[in-house]
């Protein structure tokens, strides 16, 4: 037994250099371990032996491992109402495992994971982490923090049932407190709520949550101990206070003025914006049991928030890709790409919002996020050329997540 790795070696048509936007034609990457050894167009000599592993991938493009830095794999998209609110945490774990790998298999072996209730996220991190179950890499944030009554509160209940959620906090010190509860027990992420929401009982999807003064001290908090915090902000107000306080990444984004786009330039703030869900929402979601309330607060918000996409990527702002997974089903996360495209980017910049921008937010370009000799082997094949047609990335054929092969649909 050689104490060397069997390298695998990949043949495809294509492959995609994210960061010059250049296609590797052919192309061959020899992969070690967990690693990529060399992507180039010839098979380097002396690589292949006997016991190489070769996959042919004719007809494919490989790309980096997708990312999507905003779902919820413990969330099912048919479960609303009373049997939402009798789902157990337990019970939402086991829901969590199965998404992993639905989204696993369309490619994407990388998510953020923006709210759970019970650390149901981390457990589902940790097992994928351990081998028990398929998945890909988690970024979890536990229950997501804010304000009492907010949207990342619970509001279906009357005061006499005392139902409050675990991510309440209300004060700067009390924020803080939140997020050090959080840190103890192993989140990777802090996810907080600026603003109403579309999906929660009670708020002004426009209206800001938390005063500046508590997203500065939970800002402050999650920086000091090393770690990365997302806002939920659809109003202008709010996505402002979030930036100015000095967020990493705002979530959905919906309503934009030109001053909100100065400030995330002046920030490098990153902007993730779910924009294909409106469509699941307002064409699946009364069928799915979304009550009225939401339906009406998401007719407010889809059209602007692709509009303020727009005007986000002529600016330039830093943009990654984010779904939220979780509202529409798991597995169809790739449907984004083409919105993204349709309301202003180039398949380039799609591309690199799933991939090495997202990679960057979390801090993690050096090893994830690009086909580059010493990465990790985070690789998709996909049929056909996405710089051509977006679409060819709703058809993931091969899925490698750490060098290992994940995910095989040709078979
Ligand atoms: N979780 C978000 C909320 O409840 C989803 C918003 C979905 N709609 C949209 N147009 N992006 O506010």
């Amino acid at each position: 037994c050689s104490v060397f790795a069997t390298p695998l070696i990949l043949k495809a048509d294509a492959a995609l250099d994210v960061k010059s936007g250049k296609l590797i034609t052919p192309a061959t990457i020899v992969i070690e371990d967990k690693n990529i050894v060399s992507v180039s167009q010839h098979t380097p000599k002396d690589t292949e032996n006997s016991d190489t592993k070769v996959i042919n991938l004719k007809g494919h493009t490989l790309v980096p491992g997708l990312f999507d830095m905003h779902v919820h794999l413990t969330g099912d998209a048919s479960v609303h109402g009373y049997e939402r609110l009798r789902r157990t945490v337990p019970r939402s774990a086991i829901t969590g495992a199965i998404n992993a790998r639905r989204t696993l298999e369309a490619g994407f072996t990388s998510v953020r994971n923006l709210g759970a209730s019970g650390y149901a996220d981390l457990a589902i991190r940790d097992a994928i982490y351990d081998g028990d179950i398929s998945g890909p890499r988690v970024f979890a944030s536990g229950p997501a923090i804010g304000i009492t009554g907010g949207h990342c509160d619970i509001n279906a209940f009357t005061h006499e049932h005392r139902v409050i959620s675990e991510g309440v906090a209300d004060g700067p010190w009390a924020v803080r407190h939140k997020v050090r509860e959080n840190v103890k027990y192993g989140v990777d992420v802090i996810k907080f709520c600026a603003t109403g929401g579309v999906m929660s009982t009670g708020t002004k999807v426009g209206a800001q949550q938390y005063s500046f003064e508590e997203m500065e001290a939970l800002v402050n908090e999650v920086h000091m101990r090393g770690l990365t915090v997302a806002a939920h902000a659809h109003g202008t107000n709010g996505i402002k206070s979030a930036i100015r306080a000095g967020v990493d990444s705002v979530e959905h984004v919906s309503f934009l003025d030109d001053e909100a786009i100065q400030l995330a330039l002046k920030h490098g703030t990153y902007f993730s914006m779910d924009i294909y869900t409106t469509e699941y929402i307002l064409g699946e979601g009364a069928k799915a049991g979304i009550p009225e309330e939401s339906l009406q607060k998401e007719r407010q918000v889809g059209s602007i928030q692709r509009e303020s996409f727009t005007k986000a990527v002529k600016a330039g702002v830093n943009m990654v890709f984010g779904s939220d997974g979780g509202i529409y089903p798991h597995g169809d996360n790739a449907k984004q790409f083409s919105r993204m495209v349709q309301f202003g980017m180039t398949e380039l910049q799609a591309l690199q919002a799933a991939t090495i921008n997202s990679a960057t937010l979390l801090k993690l370009q050096d090893h994830l996020g690009s086909l580059e000799s010493g990465k990790l082997a985070d690789i998709v094949a996909v049929p056909g050329n996405p710089l051509e047609d977006i679409k060819v990335m709703e058809n993931v054929a091969l899925v490698i997540k750490d060098g290992k092969v994940e995910v095989d649909k040709r078979l």
